[in-house]
């Protein structure tokens, strides 16, 4: 079993992927700014599964003590984190959920000078880190219910084969399928569906739309 630091996991996205994995049966650390909170959150999730399989650290040392990391922040706060972890990434996988939203209106995507969120990760770590972005179309409120069967797909962009291979297989592990989605430019297009699912949410007062792909044969 592989252990996944969720960075930011006190957080909504974080947390619910967190909560995914742990059922499976993975190790999860929880990471955050603040240990306590991270440790808080960790008890929530242990709670909620009746098993000790999370434990909370600070960003760094979450970071440190995992075999991939996933990064759940909101975009402003990217790069700061990115730099706090640094470091400790190197020589894993990066899953970068991040999608980049205006600041002023949620409804629209972000346009980020390195291309995307996930084109920003892999040039800021290096060539060290195998980048892959994903679940940026995965809303929250279905990872947080164990009980709910999840019909929405995953898109996942990298440029290692074998990085993409391992997070589909997460995401199957966290209930969802998952496509390889090409190389870390086409990130811009996962991100970038996360504001048109935003405004289909508001449109149907819902808060769960997300991405399904047909005409691929499913087992
Ligand atoms: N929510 C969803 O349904 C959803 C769906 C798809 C994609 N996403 C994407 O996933 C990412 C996380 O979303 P979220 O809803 O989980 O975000 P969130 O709850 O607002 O924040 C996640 C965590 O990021 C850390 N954080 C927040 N502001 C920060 C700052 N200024 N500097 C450093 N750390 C900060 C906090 O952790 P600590 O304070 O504990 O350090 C927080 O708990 C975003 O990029 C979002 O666009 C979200």
């Amino acid at each position: 079993m592989t252990t996944i630091a969720v960075i930011g996991g006190t957080g909504k996205e974080g947390k619910g992927l967190a909560l995914r994995w742990a059922h499976a049966g993975h190790g999860v650390i929880i990471g955050s700014r603040d240990p306590a909170r991270a440790q808080t959150a960790a008890d929530e999730l242990n709670a909620l599964l009746s098993k000790n399989r999370v434990r909370g650290l600070g960003n760094a040392e979450a970071a440190r003590e995992c075999d991939i990391a996933v990064l759940s922040v909101p975009y402003e706060a990217h790069t700061t984190t990115l730099e706090t972890i640094k470091d400790a990434v190197q020589g894993k996988i990066l899953i970068d959920v991040t999608a980049p939203l205006d600041l002023d209106n949620k409804r629209k995507t972000r346009r980020i000078e390195a291309g995307s969120a996930g084109q920003a990760a892999q040039q800021f770590l290096g060539d060290g880190v195998r980048v892959v972005s994903a679940f940026q179309n995965v809303s929250y409120t279905h990872l947080s219910n164990l009980d709910e069967q999840l019909g929405c797909d995953v898109l996942v962009c990298g440029n290692d084969k074998d990085a993409k291979k391992q997070v589909i297989e997460l995401a199957r592990a966290a209930g969802m399928a998952a496509f390889d989605a090409g190389p870390i430019e086409n990130s811009v297009v996962a991100e970038g569906l996360t504001a048109v699912l935003i405004n289909i949410n508001i449109a149907f007062k819902i808060k769960n739309a997300g991405i399904h792909i047909t005409g691929v044969p499913r087992s």
